[in-house]
Protein backbone atom coordinates (compact mmCIF):
# COMPACT_ATOMS: atom_id res chain seq x y z
CA UNK A 1 0.00 0.00 0.00
CA UNK A 2 1.52 3.21 -1.46
CA UNK A 3 -1.21 5.90 0.58
CA UNK A 4 0.71 8.68 3.66
CA UNK A 5 -1.77 7.55 6.13
CA UNK A 6 -1.29 11.20 8.40
CA UNK A 7 -2.35 11.25 11.89
CA UNK A 8 -1.50 14.73 12.89
CA UNK A 9 0.75 16.76 10.10
CA UNK A 10 3.60 15.38 9.29
CA UNK A 11 2.96 12.20 11.88
CA UNK A 12 2.03 9.21 10.27
CA UNK A 13 1.40 5.84 10.63
CA UNK A 14 3.84 3.12 8.74
CA UNK A 15 2.25 -0.12 10.26
CA UNK A 16 1.70 -3.34 8.58
CA UNK A 17 -0.77 -5.77 8.90
CA UNK A 18 -0.29 -9.60 9.67
CA UNK A 19 -2.90 -11.89 8.06
CA UNK A 20 -1.34 -14.65 7.69
CA UNK A 21 0.24 -15.70 10.73
CA UNK A 22 -1.88 -18.25 12.59
CA UNK A 23 0.25 -17.44 16.37
CA UNK A 24 1.29 -14.70 17.52
CA UNK A 25 4.86 -15.33 19.32
CA UNK A 26 4.47 -19.13 18.00
CA UNK A 27 1.41 -19.76 20.85
CA UNK A 28 -1.16 -17.30 20.59
CA UNK A 29 -4.02 -17.49 18.41
CA UNK A 30 -4.55 -14.59 15.86
CA UNK A 31 -8.35 -15.31 14.25
CA UNK A 32 -7.95 -11.71 13.34
CA UNK A 33 -4.39 -11.35 12.33
CA UNK A 34 -2.27 -8.49 14.30
CA UNK A 35 -1.09 -5.17 12.77
CA UNK A 36 2.01 -3.90 13.95
CA UNK A 37 2.65 0.10 14.12
CA UNK A 38 5.34 1.87 13.33
CA UNK A 39 5.07 5.78 13.19
CA UNK A 40 7.27 8.59 11.31
CA UNK A 41 7.55 11.76 12.44
CA UNK A 42 8.87 13.78 9.69
CA UNK A 43 10.00 17.59 11.48
CA UNK A 44 13.71 19.68 10.59
CA UNK A 45 14.74 15.87 11.76
CA UNK A 46 13.16 13.09 10.88
CA UNK A 47 12.28 10.03 13.37
CA UNK A 48 11.29 6.62 13.29
CA UNK A 49 9.44 5.20 16.29
CA UNK A 50 9.86 1.13 16.60
CA UNK A 51 9.81 -0.79 13.20
CA UNK A 52 7.79 -3.96 12.40
CA UNK A 53 7.99 -7.53 12.22
CA UNK A 54 10.75 -8.85 9.70
CA UNK A 55 8.16 -11.06 7.35
CA UNK A 56 6.74 -7.32 6.43
CA UNK A 57 10.05 -5.13 6.08
CA UNK A 58 9.57 -5.24 2.40
CA UNK A 59 6.49 -3.36 2.04
CA UNK A 60 7.78 -1.25 4.69
CA UNK A 61 10.65 0.06 3.68
CA UNK A 62 9.10 0.89 0.59
CA UNK A 63 6.16 3.02 2.19
CA UNK A 64 8.42 4.56 4.32
CA UNK A 65 10.32 5.83 0.93
CA UNK A 66 7.11 6.59 -0.67
CA UNK A 67 6.23 8.83 2.14
CA UNK A 68 9.92 10.56 2.75
CA UNK A 69 10.75 10.90 -0.87
CA UNK A 70 14.56 10.96 -0.88
CA UNK A 71 14.76 12.38 2.38
CA UNK A 72 16.67 10.82 4.79
CA UNK A 73 16.09 9.16 8.23
CA UNK A 74 18.12 10.83 11.46
CA UNK A 75 16.52 8.91 14.20
CA UNK A 76 15.43 5.47 14.86
CA UNK A 77 13.22 5.51 18.51
CA UNK A 78 13.03 1.97 19.89
CA UNK A 79 10.69 1.74 22.42
CA UNK A 80 10.53 -1.94 22.88
CA UNK A 81 12.71 -4.67 21.20
CA UNK A 82 10.95 -7.39 21.05
CA UNK A 83 10.85 -8.86 17.66
CA UNK A 84 7.51 -7.79 16.23
CA UNK A 85 8.68 -4.42 16.76
CA UNK A 86 12.38 -4.83 16.16
CA UNK A 87 12.54 -7.06 13.29
CA UNK A 88 12.98 -4.54 10.41
CA UNK A 89 15.74 -2.32 12.23
CA UNK A 90 18.30 -4.26 10.07
CA UNK A 91 16.97 -3.27 6.66
CA UNK A 92 16.26 0.29 8.10
CA UNK A 93 20.14 0.57 8.59
CA UNK A 94 20.66 -0.63 4.82
CA UNK A 95 18.72 2.19 3.78
CA UNK A 96 19.41 4.44 5.95
CA UNK A 97 23.07 3.80 7.57
CA UNK A 98 23.71 7.32 9.44
CA UNK A 99 20.67 6.78 11.60
CA UNK A 100 21.32 8.00 15.34
CA UNK A 101 19.47 4.57 17.39
CA UNK A 102 17.54 5.57 20.84
CA UNK A 103 17.15 3.62 23.40
CA UNK A 104 18.17 3.31 27.12
CA UNK A 105 20.81 0.96 28.95
CA UNK A 106 18.55 -2.15 28.96
CA UNK A 107 17.61 -1.41 25.36
CA UNK A 108 21.35 -1.61 23.69
CA UNK A 109 22.78 -5.07 25.34
CA UNK A 110 19.48 -6.40 23.50
CA UNK A 111 20.19 -4.87 20.47
CA UNK A 112 23.54 -6.22 20.09
CA UNK A 113 22.73 -9.94 20.98
CA UNK A 114 19.90 -9.90 18.49
CA UNK A 115 21.70 -7.98 15.78
CA UNK A 116 24.84 -7.07 16.35
CA UNK A 117 24.29 -3.81 16.16
CA UNK A 118 26.69 -1.45 18.45
CA UNK A 119 27.28 1.99 16.57
CA UNK A 120 25.18 5.08 16.55
CA UNK A 121 23.66 4.48 19.68
CA UNK A 122 22.35 7.40 21.95
CA UNK A 123 21.00 6.11 25.31
CA UNK A 124 18.24 8.37 26.80
CA UNK A 125 17.14 8.30 30.62
CA UNK A 126 13.70 9.19 32.41
CA UNK A 127 12.55 11.94 31.90
CA UNK A 128 15.19 13.20 28.42
CA UNK A 129 14.35 15.14 25.42
CA UNK A 130 15.44 15.38 21.81
CA UNK A 131 14.70 17.89 19.93
CA UNK A 132 13.46 17.53 16.13
CA UNK A 133 12.91 20.94 15.17
CA UNK A 134 9.24 22.38 15.50
CA UNK A 135 8.55 19.75 18.31
CA UNK A 136 10.64 17.74 20.73
CA UNK A 137 10.83 14.23 22.14
CA UNK A 138 10.39 13.07 25.57
CA UNK A 139 11.12 10.11 27.08
CA UNK A 140 9.99 8.23 29.46
CA UNK A 141 10.69 4.62 31.04
CA UNK A 142 8.14 1.59 31.67
CA UNK A 143 10.20 -0.98 33.07
CA UNK A 144 8.46 -4.64 32.83
CA UNK A 145 5.73 -3.43 30.50
CA UNK A 146 5.90 -5.76 29.75
CA UNK A 147 9.71 -6.36 29.29
CA UNK A 148 12.71 -5.12 30.76
CA UNK A 149 14.27 -2.58 28.33
CA UNK A 150 9.92 -1.17 27.62
CA UNK A 151 9.86 2.76 27.74
CA UNK A 152 6.97 5.39 25.90
CA UNK A 153 7.80 8.57 24.03
CA UNK A 154 5.75 11.41 24.10
CA UNK A 155 5.76 14.56 21.90
CA UNK A 156 4.00 17.46 23.96
CA UNK A 157 3.47 19.75 20.65
CA UNK A 158 0.84 17.10 19.42
CA UNK A 159 -0.21 15.47 22.51
CA UNK A 160 0.85 12.32 21.02
CA UNK A 161 1.90 9.36 23.18
CA UNK A 162 3.91 6.58 21.85
CA UNK A 163 3.29 3.68 24.12
CA UNK A 164 4.84 0.86 22.39
CA UNK A 165 2.59 -2.42 23.47
CA UNK A 166 1.03 -0.56 26.24
CA UNK A 167 -2.69 -0.22 24.67
CA UNK A 168 -2.06 -2.91 22.01
CA UNK A 169 -4.40 -5.10 20.66
CA UNK A 170 -5.06 -8.67 18.52
CA UNK A 171 -6.57 -7.77 15.03
CA UNK A 172 -5.48 -5.99 11.78
CA UNK A 173 -6.67 -1.93 10.71
CA UNK A 174 -9.01 -2.86 8.17
CA UNK A 175 -9.16 0.49 6.57
CA UNK A 176 -9.69 2.79 9.82
CA UNK A 177 -6.52 3.29 11.83
CA UNK A 178 -8.17 5.09 14.21
CA UNK A 179 -10.32 4.07 17.32
CA UNK A 180 -13.25 6.15 16.45
CA UNK A 181 -12.87 4.58 12.58
CA UNK A 182 -12.49 0.49 13.47
CA UNK A 183 -15.45 -1.51 14.84
CA UNK A 184 -14.36 -2.09 18.53
CA UNK A 185 -17.04 -4.06 19.44
CA UNK A 186 -15.88 -6.36 16.77
CA UNK A 187 -12.32 -6.08 18.27
CA UNK A 188 -13.37 -6.40 21.80
CA UNK A 189 -12.25 -9.79 22.76
CA UNK A 190 -8.77 -9.26 20.98
CA UNK A 191 -7.94 -6.02 22.80
CA UNK A 192 -8.58 -7.61 26.83
CA UNK A 193 -6.88 -10.97 25.19
CA UNK A 194 -4.11 -8.84 24.11
CA UNK A 195 -3.94 -7.08 27.72
CA UNK A 196 -4.57 -10.42 29.58
CA UNK A 197 -2.20 -12.34 27.74
CA UNK A 198 0.59 -10.45 27.09
CA UNK A 199 0.61 -7.72 29.33
CA UNK A 200 -1.41 -9.35 32.23
CA UNK A 201 1.11 -10.98 34.67
CA UNK A 202 2.47 -6.88 34.91
CA UNK A 203 -0.44 -5.41 36.93
CA UNK A 204 1.82 -4.00 39.07
CA UNK A 205 4.03 -1.92 36.26
CA UNK A 206 1.00 -1.31 34.36
CA UNK A 207 -0.16 0.46 37.78
CA UNK A 208 3.22 2.54 37.85
CA UNK A 209 3.07 3.66 34.43
CA UNK A 210 -0.94 4.04 34.48
CA UNK A 211 0.37 6.64 37.32
CA UNK A 212 3.11 8.14 35.39
CA UNK A 213 1.65 8.54 32.04
CA UNK A 214 -1.57 9.63 33.88
CA UNK A 215 0.21 13.08 34.44
CA UNK A 216 0.53 13.85 30.39
CA UNK A 217 -1.94 15.69 29.10
CA UNK A 218 -2.48 12.92 26.00
CA UNK A 219 -4.74 13.43 22.82
CA UNK A 220 -3.94 10.27 20.86
CA UNK A 221 -2.15 7.26 21.84
CA UNK A 222 -0.19 5.32 19.12
CA UNK A 223 0.92 1.80 20.48
CA UNK A 224 2.38 -0.86 18.36
CA UNK A 225 -0.30 -2.74 18.00
CA UNK A 226 -4.35 -2.38 16.74
CA UNK A 227 -6.07 0.93 16.56
CA UNK A 228 -4.80 4.42 17.67
CA UNK A 229 -6.72 5.71 20.40
CA UNK A 230 -8.17 9.08 20.30
CA UNK A 231 -12.13 9.14 20.69
CA UNK A 232 -12.14 6.12 23.49
CA UNK A 233 -8.69 7.30 25.33
CA UNK A 234 -10.59 7.49 28.95
CA UNK A 235 -12.13 4.27 28.16
CA UNK A 236 -9.06 2.10 26.97
CA UNK A 237 -7.13 4.06 30.11
CA UNK A 238 -9.98 2.57 32.38
CA UNK A 239 -9.71 -0.89 31.43
CA UNK A 240 -6.11 -1.19 31.42
CA UNK A 241 -6.71 0.76 35.35
CA UNK A 242 -9.33 -2.45 36.52
CA UNK A 243 -7.46 -4.98 34.70
CA UNK A 244 -4.05 -4.30 36.01
CA UNK A 245 -5.88 -4.08 39.35
CA UNK A 246 -7.31 -8.04 38.88
CA UNK A 247 -10.44 -6.44 39.44
CA UNK A 248 -13.66 -8.65 38.50
CA UNK A 249 -17.11 -9.45 37.30
CA UNK A 250 -19.58 -11.35 39.44
CA UNK A 251 -19.45 -14.24 37.21
CA UNK A 252 -17.98 -18.30 36.70
CA UNK A 253 -15.35 -19.87 34.38
CA UNK A 254 -15.90 -23.73 34.36
CA UNK A 255 -12.39 -25.28 32.60
CA UNK A 256 -12.11 -28.91 32.04
CA UNK A 257 -10.75 -31.82 30.44
CA UNK A 258 -12.39 -34.47 29.74
CA UNK A 259 -11.68 -38.19 27.78
CA UNK A 260 -14.61 -39.81 27.83
CA UNK A 261 -17.71 -37.23 28.87
CA UNK A 262 -18.00 -38.04 32.63
CA UNK A 263 -15.59 -34.75 33.65
CA UNK A 264 -17.81 -32.96 31.36
CA UNK A 265 -20.56 -33.75 33.30
CA UNK A 266 -19.94 -32.88 36.43
CA UNK A 267 -18.92 -29.68 34.76
CA UNK A 268 -22.61 -29.28 33.33
CA UNK A 269 -23.97 -30.20 36.47
CA UNK A 270 -22.37 -27.45 38.32
CA UNK A 271 -22.95 -25.15 36.06
CA UNK A 272 -26.79 -26.16 36.46
CA UNK A 273 -26.71 -25.53 40.39
CA UNK A 274 -24.56 -22.11 39.83
CA UNK A 275 -27.51 -20.98 37.65
CA UNK A 276 -29.90 -22.02 40.23
CA UNK A 277 -28.61 -19.56 42.88
CA UNK A 278 -28.73 -17.42 40.10
CA UNK A 279 -25.77 -16.95 38.32
CA UNK A 280 -25.66 -15.37 35.10
CA UNK A 281 -22.30 -15.10 33.88
CA UNK A 282 -21.29 -18.78 33.02
CA UNK A 283 -18.69 -19.36 30.35
CA UNK A 284 -17.76 -23.58 30.12
CA UNK A 285 -14.51 -24.54 28.43
CA UNK A 286 -12.71 -27.40 27.33
CA UNK A 287 -9.43 -27.40 27.63
CA UNK A 288 -8.75 -29.88 24.57
CA UNK A 289 -10.76 -27.38 22.19
CA UNK A 290 -10.11 -23.97 23.77
CA UNK A 291 -7.34 -22.21 23.43
CA UNK A 292 -5.44 -21.08 27.14
CA UNK A 293 -5.44 -17.67 25.72
CA UNK A 294 -9.63 -17.33 25.81
CA UNK A 295 -9.77 -19.61 28.97
CA UNK A 296 -7.25 -16.99 30.51
CA UNK A 297 -9.29 -14.07 29.18
CA UNK A 298 -12.05 -15.06 30.91
CA UNK A 299 -10.53 -15.57 33.87
CA UNK A 300 -9.60 -12.02 33.70
CA UNK A 301 -12.43 -10.82 33.77
CA UNK A 302 -14.54 -13.72 35.97
CA UNK A 303 -13.89 -13.74 39.84
CA UNK A 304 -15.27 -17.12 40.08
CA UNK A 305 -13.24 -20.08 38.53
CA UNK A 306 -14.15 -23.96 38.52
CA UNK A 307 -11.53 -25.87 37.04
CA UNK A 308 -11.92 -29.79 36.76
CA UNK A 309 -10.25 -32.81 35.45
CA UNK A 310 -10.31 -36.36 34.33
CA UNK A 311 -7.15 -38.72 35.31
CA UNK A 312 -4.17 -39.35 33.04
CA UNK A 313 -1.89 -41.92 33.65
CA UNK A 314 -2.18 -41.26 37.44
CA UNK A 315 -2.03 -37.35 36.96
CA UNK A 316 -3.88 -34.85 35.61
CA UNK A 317 -5.18 -34.41 31.87
CA UNK A 318 -2.24 -32.68 29.83
CA UNK A 319 -4.49 -29.89 28.26
CA UNK A 320 -5.69 -29.12 32.17
CA UNK A 321 -1.75 -28.79 33.18
CA UNK A 322 -0.74 -26.35 30.23
CA UNK A 323 -3.64 -24.20 31.70
CA UNK A 324 -2.23 -24.57 35.40
CA UNK A 325 0.73 -23.93 34.42
CA UNK A 326 0.45 -20.97 32.80
CA UNK A 327 -1.84 -19.03 35.37
CA UNK A 328 0.81 -20.20 37.94
CA UNK A 329 3.34 -18.55 35.47
CA UNK A 330 1.53 -15.50 35.15
CA UNK A 331 0.70 -14.78 38.82
CA UNK A 332 -2.97 -13.78 38.41
CA UNK A 333 -4.80 -12.51 41.47
CA UNK A 334 -8.18 -11.86 43.25
CA UNK A 335 -9.96 -15.42 42.36
CA UNK A 336 -12.29 -17.94 44.20
CA UNK A 337 -11.63 -21.41 42.85
CA UNK A 338 -13.56 -25.11 43.36
CA UNK A 339 -11.80 -28.16 41.46
CA UNK A 340 -13.98 -31.18 40.43
CA UNK A 341 -11.94 -34.65 38.90
CA UNK A 342 -12.66 -38.14 37.60
CA UNK A 343 -11.08 -41.01 38.15
CA UNK A 344 -11.16 -44.60 36.71
CA UNK A 345 -8.66 -46.79 39.54
CA UNK A 346 -6.45 -44.60 41.32
CA UNK A 347 -4.97 -41.49 42.12
CA UNK A 348 -5.76 -38.16 39.05
CA UNK A 349 -5.72 -34.71 38.85
CA UNK A 350 -6.44 -33.87 42.86
CA UNK A 351 -2.87 -33.81 44.12
CA UNK A 352 -1.72 -31.14 41.35
CA UNK A 353 -4.99 -28.95 41.63
CA UNK A 354 -3.68 -29.07 45.69
CA UNK A 355 -0.46 -27.92 44.37
CA UNK A 356 -2.19 -24.91 41.73
CA UNK A 357 -4.38 -23.83 45.25
CA UNK A 358 -1.32 -23.62 47.18
CA UNK A 359 0.83 -21.44 44.41
CA UNK A 360 -1.75 -19.33 43.18
CA UNK A 361 -2.81 -18.56 46.45
CA UNK A 362 -6.70 -18.10 45.43
CA UNK A 363 -9.08 -18.68 48.19
CA UNK A 364 -10.80 -22.22 47.81
CA UNK A 365 -14.62 -21.77 48.35
CA UNK A 366 -15.31 -25.75 49.13
CA UNK A 367 -13.68 -29.39 49.09
CA UNK A 368 -13.61 -30.96 45.95
CA UNK A 369 -15.75 -33.16 44.01
CA UNK A 370 -14.11 -36.88 42.94
CA UNK A 371 -16.12 -39.00 41.17
CA UNK A 372 -15.25 -42.61 39.52
CA UNK A 373 -16.52 -42.64 36.36
CA UNK A 374 -20.13 -42.07 36.24
CA UNK A 375 -21.80 -39.58 39.00
CA UNK A 376 -23.47 -41.02 41.94
CA UNK A 377 -25.77 -39.11 44.14
CA UNK A 378 -23.08 -38.19 46.46
CA UNK A 379 -20.59 -37.09 43.69
CA UNK A 380 -24.01 -34.72 42.36
CA UNK A 381 -24.60 -33.56 45.93
CA UNK A 382 -20.16 -32.91 45.77
CA UNK A 383 -21.07 -30.95 42.62
CA UNK A 384 -23.80 -28.95 44.03
CA UNK A 385 -21.98 -28.09 47.10
CA UNK A 386 -18.94 -26.26 44.99
CA UNK A 387 -21.57 -24.86 42.91
CA UNK A 388 -23.50 -23.30 46.20
CA UNK A 389 -20.51 -21.98 47.96
CA UNK A 390 -18.68 -20.45 44.57
CA UNK A 391 -22.25 -18.78 44.29
CA UNK A 392 -22.19 -17.55 47.73
CA UNK A 393 -19.09 -15.98 47.07
CA UNK A 394 -20.03 -14.24 44.45
CA UNK A 395 -23.72 -12.86 45.06
FE1 LIG B 1 6.09 -6.99 23.24
FE1 LIG C 1 4.37 -6.25 20.37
Amino acid sequence: MNQAIEIKENIFWIGVNDRRTHLFENYWPLPKGVAYNSYLIVDEKVAVIDTVERSRMEDYIENLENILQGKKVDYLVINHMEPDHSGAIKALLCHYPDITIIGNAKTFPMLQNYYGIHTHLLEVKEGNKLSLGKRELQFYMAPMLHWPETMVTYVPEDKVLFSGDIFGAFGTLDGGIFDDQVDLEYLEEDISRYYSNIVGKYGVPAQTALKKLGALPVETICATHGPIWRSHIKDIIAKYDKWSKYETEPGVVIAFSSMYGHTERMADCIARYLTKKGVRKIRIHDTSKTHPSYIINDIFRYKGVILGSCAYNGGIFPTMETLLSELENMGVKNHVVGFFANKTWAGGAVPRFNQFAEKIKWEVVSPHAEATGALSPSDEENCRNIAYAMAAKLL
